[in-house]
């Protein structure tokens, strides 16, 4: 069996995506974690935890060593200094794939500061000489958990795309395209725009989780500026505040109206609709408090 390593296996995808593969009782599951405690349950899987950061060398050489394939998850305002450490030590580690979780129409000239470095980490990846499959996701449904707060005490959904429609996407389904892209040579040399099935606006998104809530769910829209506003005084750092602010004006122009069929080509299976992702994740949230 091929070593595969996960990098950014403890956050939403990743960390699927190491349960996915040892589910299949795959010999060779190594995941790349800052902190071993948060990654208990990737070992009990019967994944092997290699302890490491994207800035330091030395943790990413041992963490690479012996891998076939690295599926490439970073974060945060270094999300393209991360990603080319990272290809640098896989090609010397003698990595032979990578599979890159990248971002909705990455592009160095994007909209967004993590469209642009996604946009310089693919060309990059292309000119590594290195295997790649590049899987850029659309917005993530899982957004949708930031504001469980204002949905449960006034039933009120706040953002800042107006009535900008988008291929919303749950991650369960790039992580399951990233295991499908990494056990397989199907995909290789491929950049895929991953979606859900259906271009929908917050007032979709509203009228899905008031079905299942069996109440009324409202959304209320607000200027861009507004969600980067709020984002800060719920202590999130300048960069992303500045990035959500640049995604909801772009998203409000209609940049992510679009959806497409690589999810079920890669997987198998139909991405998940809103309203299923309202039943499984979101309105249980809502009722948890
Ligand atoms: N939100 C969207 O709509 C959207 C759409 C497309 C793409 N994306 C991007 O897709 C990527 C994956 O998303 P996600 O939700 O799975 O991310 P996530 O849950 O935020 O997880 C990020 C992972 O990266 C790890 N990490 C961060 N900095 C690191 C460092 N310096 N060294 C080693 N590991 C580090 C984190 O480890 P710790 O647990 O130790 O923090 C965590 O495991 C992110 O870059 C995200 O921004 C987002």
């Amino acid at each position: 069996m091929k070593n595969i390593v996960v990098t950014g296996a403890t956050g939403n995808i990743g960390s699927r995506v190491v349960l996915e593969l040892t589910a299949r009782k795959r010999e060779g599951v190594m995941a790349f974690v800052r902190d071993p405690v948060k990654a208990a349950r990737l070992a009990a899987s019967g994944a092997t935890i290699r302890r490491g950061a994207f800035e330091d060398t030395a943790s990413l050489r041992a963490g690479f060593a012996g891998a076939d394939t690295v599926v490439l998850i970073t974060a945060g305002s270094a999300l393209a200094e991360q990603a080319a450490a990272a290809i640098d030590v896989a090609r010397a580690a003698g990595v032979r794939k990578i599979v890159r979780i990248s971002s909705l129409k990455a592009d160095i000239e994007g909209p967004t500061d993590a469209t642009r470095q996604d946009g310089r980490t693919e060309a990059k990846l292309r000119a590594s000489g290195l295997t790649h499959v590049i899987l850029r996701g659309h917005c993530f449904m899982q957004n949708l958990l930031a504001s469980v707060g204002s949905l449960r005490s006034e039933g009120k959904l706040y953002f800042g795309t107006g009535s900008g429609k988008m291929g919303l996407i749950d991650t369960r389904d790039i992580a399951d395209a990233a295991v499908a892209a990494a056990t397989s040579d199907a995909w290789d040399g491929q950049t895929l725009e991953l979606t859900g099935p259906a271009a929908i606006d917050y007032d979709a998104v509203a009228a899905a989780l008031g079905r299942e809530l069996g109440r009324d769910v409202t959304y209320v829209p607000v200027p861009p500026t507004a969600v980067g506003e709020a984002a800060r005084r719920f202590g999130t750092d300048e960069w992303t505040a500045k990035v959500l602010t640049d995604y909801c004006t772009a998203y409000a122009k209609g940049w992510g109206d679009f959806t497409t069929q690589e999810v079920a080509k890669l997987t198998g299976h139909e991405p998940r609709s809103i309203a299923e992702f309202a039943r499984e994740v979101l309105a249980p949230a809502v009722r948890a408090g």
